[in-house]
């Protein structure tokens, strides 16, 4: 088995690496139990549990980054917390409320700290929360039972060399359908990203890019991140619709753009046949921090921004100031680190 002392923390991707402890909490009769740490990274549940048949669970994830002088920093918690609370409502699941959510968050990285990433490295200890429906079932109904837990692994970058530019492609499948989950962090949505994400990767692209479903004529999400652009005339945008995942990092790059650079930002439509009215564009998230797209290759077209090698400048300022905040060198807007 890894150990931490296996770890080369500069060369750290983005996979599963069996950490010491995890948080687990069980629901049943209308509460959750007081919620433990385990060494035991295996579950244990019915064969005819929800989550397993009918898709009924969800999942977040977020960082804690070390800081210069040794302290650590939770990215915006409160929004994991809320976010998950709006996917169980979805999946009819019972929520977790925020205050056990940040707390299982904190027991969870001081339990790892060893795992988390040295401050100059560039990694964070990525948490990923979960819960699913368990219990013996077999009708299309609730589950009578849920598991929360969150485990955490060390992480570096999630597209190959970080702050390089990546090319995508637009792909022919769908995501979410509108009205559907895509907007809830659920297993499915990323269930149906599995062979466009394939077909991408095998044509040499770093993932699939997917349109809007209704019209197919609006970019909607990069993989498993979201979209943003900065327009020749310096607006930042990101898409707007209700099927996207509504992304954490995204939602700090609409503010940050904003107060920090002094920018335009806004959510509005991204046409894929109008990608010459931005200078520059990256795929944001807490797994993909934010990767500048170099290309987009939409059926026998490509279209690139900045440049296929090169970082643009407003992207690169805009890492810079979420990297700056997440790992406590730059001023935080307030509640925004832990
Ligand atoms: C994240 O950015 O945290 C994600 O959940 C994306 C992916 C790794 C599932």
């Amino acid at each position: 088995m890894m150990t931490v002392k296996d770890i080369d923390w500069r060369t750290l991707g983005f996979g599963y690496i069996r950490t010491d402890l995890r948080y687990l909490s069980h629901w049943r009769e209308g509460a959750w139990d007081a919620g433990t740490l385990t060494e035991d990274n295996r579950l244990h549940i019915s064969e005819g549990s929800a989550a397993l048949h009918y898709g009924q669970q969800c999942f977040e994830g977020l960082k804690a980054y070390r800081c210069r002088d040794g302290s650590v920093n939770l990215f915006r918690p409160d929004q994991n917390a809320a976010r998950m609370a709006r996917s169980c409502a979805r999946l009819l699941m019972p929520t977790v409320p925020t205050e056990t959510f940040i707390e299982a968050c904190r027991q969870v990285v001081l339990a790892n700290l060893d795992y988390l990433p040295p401050y100059g490295t560039g990694g964070a200890l990525y948490l990923r929360p979960f819960m699913i429906g368990v219990g013996d079932n077999l009708g299309v109904h609730s589950a009578p039972e849920f598991l929360f837990s969150i485990f955490c692994v060390p992480v570096g970058a999630y597209f190959k060399g970080g702050l390089t530019p990546t090319n995508f492609v637009v792909s022919r499948y769908d995501r979410a359908a509108p009205n559907g989950t895509g907007a809830a962090k659920v297993g499915g949505n990323y269930a149906a990203s599995l062979l466009p994400g394939r077909e991408a990767k095998a044509r040499g692209f770093g993932d699939a890019i997917y349109l809007d479903p209704e019209t197919h004529t609006k970019i909607e999400e990069v993989g498993s991140a979201n979209f943003f652009g900065i327009t020749r005339d310096g607006r930042f945008v990101t898409p707007r619709s209700p099927s996207i995942l509504p992304g954490i990092t995204r939602a700090s790059l609409l503010h940050l753009a904003r107060e920090r650079l002094g920018l335009d930002a806004r959510e509005d439509d991204v046409y894929v046949d109008r990608l010459g009215e931005f200078s520059e564009a990256g795929a944001c998230g807490t797994a993909a921090v934010i990767t500048p797209i170099g290309g987009i290759q939409n059926g026998d077209h490509f279209h690139v921004f900045y440049s296929e090698t090169e970082v643009g400048p407003v992207t690169r300022r805009l890492y810079d100031e979420l990297t700056g905040i997440q790992f406590g060198d730059r001023e935080a807007p307030e509640g925004w680190t832990l």
